[in-house]
């Protein structure tokens, strides 16, 4: 049965009121919509952990950095409402844009450090929009749990340190990156591509995990890295934006791969910017 989508935040309020009331555990999967297997995997981790879950959709303008990546976003209410029907979910918040930035909104929440680096440097202002909507979220769905997916480690970090500096008391649960069969981290940005483009892509995940083998047996990054730019650029991509080695928790560079070291890459290929990440070792 497909889950009631409410729009307001009043609705949403007095339903988590009852549940609250009634001792009930909540749970979040946050998504700007254009659903795949990738969020239906958190919507799955959601329900096994919580009594209620809501799967809120807003395509928030304050991360985009660009007014046409912005408009291409693709928005697909009606799809996302019948891809979540066999799970079951108590709610989808949709909510009315006011509901999130209402007239007069001046507030931001920007954090330092883990927002510094790759996405962050890359793409000046979208954590603060990152960290300023999902905030919100957790304060609006008065959430015990949320789920993301570690194909946006970055985010999941930044999001971590948000809730933990903000005493939002609500625990971030990362979830593994869902991925085709040639290793393509699933996104919604993947429809945009061709198929031929999409065949090129699929091999990003194969060089990442060389890469990662090789700096796992001792490796220096800085020895490997540009061969692997290299590859990366011989499978097709145009350009390779970063291409990463830091530590997993405060996401500091680093040169030789420690127990917790991940990969990162932010990659375009026809027109279209791809991003993942890998643990080393
Ligand atoms: O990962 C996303 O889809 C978005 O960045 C999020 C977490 C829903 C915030 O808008």
């Amino acid at each position: 049965m497909t889950a009631p989508i409410l729009r307001r935040l009043a609705d949403l309020r007095s339903k988590h009121a009852g549940w609250i009331r009634a001792g009930e555990r909540v749970g979040v999967v946050p998504t700007m919509g254009a659903l795949h297997a990738g969020h239906l995997s958190l919507v799955e981790a959601a329900k096994a952990a919580c009594d209620r879950v809501i799967v809120t959709i807003f395509v928030n303008p304050k991360q985009f950095n660009s007014p046409e990546d912005l408009a291409n976003y693709p928005r697909t209410e009606h799809e996302d409402a019948r891809l979540l029907a066999p799970y079951g979910v108590d709610v989808i918040y949709v909510p009315d844009p006011e509901e999130i930035y209402p007239q007069g909104f001046a507030s931001s929440v920007s954090v330092s450090g883990v927002s510094d680096v790759m996405e962050g440097a890359c793409r000046p202002g979208h954590f603060d929009g990152v960290a300023t909507v999902v905030a919100k979220l957790f304060l609006q769905t008065g959430a015990h749990q949320a789920f993301f997916g570690e194909k946006d480690y970055q985010q999941l970090m930044v999001v971590r340190r948000m809730a933990r500096d903000l005493d939002i008391d609500i625990e971030v649960i990362g979830c593994p990156t869902v991925r085709e069969v040639s290793g393509l981290a699933l996104s919604s940005r993947n429809s945009r591509l061709s198929a031929g483009a999409l065949r090129q892509a699929g091999r990003l995940h194969p060089i990442l995990t060389r890469l990662a083998a090789d700096l796992a047996a001792g490796g220096r990054f800085d020895a490997l890295c540009a061969a692997a730019q290299a590859e990366i650029i011989a499978a097709g991509f145009d350009e390779v934006e970063y291409l990463s080695l830091c530590a997993a928790e405060d996401l500091q560079p680093l040169q030789v791969a420690e127990s917790t070291a991940r990969l990162f890459v932010a990659a375009w290929i026809e027109g279209v910017r791809l991003i993942d990440n890998i643990a080393v070792g």
